[in-house]
């Protein structure tokens, strides 16, 4: 199990080409459901095929391929990440896990190893839930977590993801037989980019993730008054944007205060009846609010929605604020990272510990199985941009721990309850 550069070479061919898969041509979309996101996951399939492994699209449009072990009672080690990705996104967010961990399940088919457990290379269809303002998507399907009512949530087009799911001829009544049992997890693994700066700033190619913050998803309606944007005088007005803006500046602030384990972003906004002769009359608007402190995040959650009341009332504004998903933090197995560490070590090179700010399909998956995730440094830490990059070697080095952790898991084929 070595070369590593040129299995980085591979593996970053590989990634090329899943870039090209998009519903844009002048960028990367691959939202859940879209002839693109189809031509990836079919990419997808064929790659795991070819490798050997016994490879499946379940309901959820989840590519997986399995390499099992001779001991058909044995556990299961799932390594995956995500095929979907954000608008206008990067290439590395998602894929590289993919196809990392397709790179070592083909050292491991080619080299003939015995496995004592069995292996599951999932790509999973939906973590960024850009389309139904969900997430992890894919791998609550495969916790068993899925939750049904979801099926109802309608796209911007008011299709359903029932609908959506259908056109992929899959089946939402099946959607529950796609679950690992929570019996047989072994253990999780993903590789990801770090998404971050740390890594950049200190010049180290990969981390140990201790834990993911939890994080809260709103959609908030601000209701004012449209009118004539020529007639009707300054002090009169009940402007849905003017509120929104002082809202969002606000919120800047309060996170800007709490800054050592709080962030909240305003990323999407929509002026309904938009037109720059009409007063705004009505805002929908994103809100997306993080910590890796479980007390800090319930206690900013309840005082935005403070800063949001006073805003409105302050301008005779209506509201609905609603809470789309929310998930906890979560810390990542002391075991499992026991062993990364180990592996980072033996491989030559320094062990940091990084808390995730982003979200990934580790959450899901850790309500039912011990989990790992091994960071990879990416240019300055842009990432959710087209700028998104990592240099060949530090896949190389990302390739060499990983294989040196699977020969670890493999010799020490016990922990993990
Ligand atoms: C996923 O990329 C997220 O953290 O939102
Ligand atoms: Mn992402
Ligand atoms: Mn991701």
């Amino acid at each position: 199990m070595n070369n590593y550069l040129q299995r980085a070479e591979k593996i970053m061919q590989r990634i090329n080409t899943l870039a090209l898969i998009s519903d844009d041509d002048n960028c990367i979309n691959r939202i859940f459901g879209t002839n693109a996101f189809i031509k990836g996951r079919d990419t997808i399939f064929e790659w795991m095929n070819d490798a050997g492994l016994q490879t499946t699209i379940d309901n959820i449009s989840n590519v997986r391929g399995k390499l099992l072990s001779d001991n058909a009672n044995a556990k299961t080690l799932v390594i995956a990440s995500h095929y979907d990705t954000v608008i206008n996104a990067g290439k590395f967010d998602g894929p590289l896990g993919v196809l990392m961990g397709l790179d070592l399940l083909e050292q491991i088919i080619q080299a003939k190893i015995k496995l004592p457990f069995h292996i599951e290379l999932i790509a999973f269809s939906d973590e960024e839930g850009v389309r139904f303002h969900t997430t992890y998507l894919g791998s609550k399907v495969v916790a068993g977590l899925f939750d049904k009512n979801v099926l109802n949530k309608k796209d911007e087009n008011g299709i359903t993801l029932q609908d959506v799911i259908q056109k992929l001829n899959r089946r939402t009544n099946q959607l529950d037989k796609d679950a690992i049992a929570k019996n047989n997890w072994l253990g999780y693994f993903e590789i990801h980019i770090e998404q971050g700066p740390v890594l950049y700033e200190k010049n180290i190619p990969i981390a140990v993730v201790n834990g993911i913050a939890g994080q809260q998803r709103l959609e908030i309606v601000f209701k004012g008054m449209a009118g004539h944007a020529g007639t009707v005088p300054m002090n009169m007005r009940s402007d849905a944007l003017c509120a929104a803006s002082e809202f969002i500046l606000e919120l800047e602030q309060f996170a800007l205060e709490h800054k050592k384990n709080l962030v909240a972003t305003v990323g999407k906004l929509n002026i309904i009846n938009a037109a720059s002769n009409v007063i705004p009359g009505e805002v929908v608007f994103s809100l997306d609010i993080r910590s890796a402190d479980e007390n800090v995040l319930s206690a900013a959650y309840k005082q935005i929605e403070i800063i949001c009341c006073d805003v409105c009332k302050k301008r005779k504004i209506k509201f609905e604020w609603n809470l789309i998903q929310e998930s906890k933090p979560i810390l990542c197995s002391k075991e499992m990272n026991k062993l990364l560490s180990s592996s980072i070590k033996k491989s030559g090179y320094e062990v940091i510990e990084l808390v995730s700010g982003a979200g990934h399909d580790a959450v899901a998956i850790s309500e039912v199985s011990p989990v790992a995730m091994l960071f990879v440094r990416c240019f300055k830490g842009i990432s959710h941009n087209p700028l998104e990059n990592v240099e060949l070697n530090d896949l190389a080095a990302a390739i060499k721990v990983s294989d040196n952790f699977i020969q670890e898991l493999i010799t020490q084929n016990k922990f993990i309850i």
